[in-house]
């Protein structure tokens, strides 16, 4: 759907979209697919581009705010999806955020032991949700999903390593009403629809996410010059860009993809892993930042080598 066809729909113009956010089209999901279907083909991408096969895996994790039910969990269907009755499956919720949350999830599950190769999805249909009468949220938001496999391996505790080699998630609740969904199982019982005060989230976001970038660095003695990629969540490119110069961030190191696939939320990030990836730009041992931030609030960073 580009900014054109949305212009049909609500009060607003390609012009302003741009401008204010980068935002050139983004993708809504067809008439039966769902986040789980959705995931089922980023996690079966992931799976080819690894050589592996769902066998391989024992451990999927699913992060995402638009589940296809409110339970079982997304990944479970995403599990059933791929022919899986071994291992296990969860979602974590942590809106935009939710993708930093799933990769330090996943670390944490090999690290401690309790898994070996983590599918990490993901996926949103965040279209679902939104109030198409209201031209400050629905021109933003968009559909997709990504993923990746994380897998154990020994390494010598140098920034040499590969895979996750620091990750700080922050959280602050006392932000709840600036970006939230009216609804929900316990309180209305309904599926509610999203409301965000995107002035009042654009104020904290570049403080929160330089923050949480600025201490992965300096748990790991690197700086923004060892750096080859930024790959930001993709909310709007004015917050991408003020970050990125915040903490002399190269722009060419930036990945941007939020022109062609709008905010999806916590699909954001393996979608623009997967472009940049799969064009040639990310390789093998290169040092990667990924950083989001979104509702609750929630905002983190995770350094990795690819
Ligand atoms: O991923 C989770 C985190 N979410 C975010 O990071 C979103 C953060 N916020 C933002 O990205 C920006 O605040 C927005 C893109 C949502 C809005 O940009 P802004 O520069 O903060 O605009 P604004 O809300 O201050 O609105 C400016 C004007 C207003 O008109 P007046 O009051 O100045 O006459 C709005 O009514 O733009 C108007 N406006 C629109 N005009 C055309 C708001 N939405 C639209 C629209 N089309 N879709």
């Amino acid at each position: 759907m580009t900014n054109r066809d949305i212009e049909d729909v609500v009060d607003t113009s390609d012009e302003w979209i741009v401008q204010r956010t980068g935002i050139r089209q983004r993708y809504v999901a067809g008439e039966g697919e769902t986040t789980s279907s959705l995931g089922e083909a980023a996690a079966r991408a992931a799976l080819d581009n690894a050589g592996l096969t769902p066998a391989d895996i024992d451990l999927i994790i699913c992060a995402t705010s638009t589940p296809d039910n409110t339970f079982p969990a997304t990944a479970v269907n995403i599990q059933n999806r791929l022919g899986m009755s071994h291992g296990f499956a969860f979602d974590v919720q942590a809106v935009c955020t939710g993708f930093v949350y799933a990769v330090t999830t996943a670390d944490a599950y090999i690290r401690g032991g309790l898994a070996k190769r983590v599918l990490v999805i993901g996926a949103e249909t965040f279209s679902r949700i939104l109030d198409w009468n209201d031209r400050t949220t629905c021109v933003l938001f968009g559909d997709g999903a990504g993923a990746i496999v994380l897998e154990a391996s020994e390494g010598e505790g140098k920034t040499s390593d590969r895979g996750v080699l620091t990750a700080h998630l922050r959280s602050d609740g006392s932000h709840k009403d600036k970006l939230f969904v009216d609804g929900g199982p316990s309180s209305t019982g309904t599926v509610g629809k999203l409301r965000m005060e995107g002035r009042e989230v654009f104020k904290y976001a570049v403080g929160m996410i330089t923050d949480v970038i600025t201490a992965a660095f300096e748990a790991t003695g690197t700086t923004s010059d060892d750096l080859d990629w930024l790959v930001p969540h993709q909310a709007n490119r004015r917050i991408i860009d003020g970050s990125a110069k915040k903490l002399n961030i190269a722009p060419e190191k930036v990945v941007v993809t939020v022109d062609l696939h709008g905010n999806t939320s916590a699909a954001s990030i393996p979608l623009a892993l997967a472009v940049a990836a799969g064009d040639g730009r990310i390789k093998k041992g290169d040092l990667v930042m990924l950083e989001a931030m979104g509702g609750g609030f929630t905002w983190g960073a995770v350094l990795l080598r690819w």
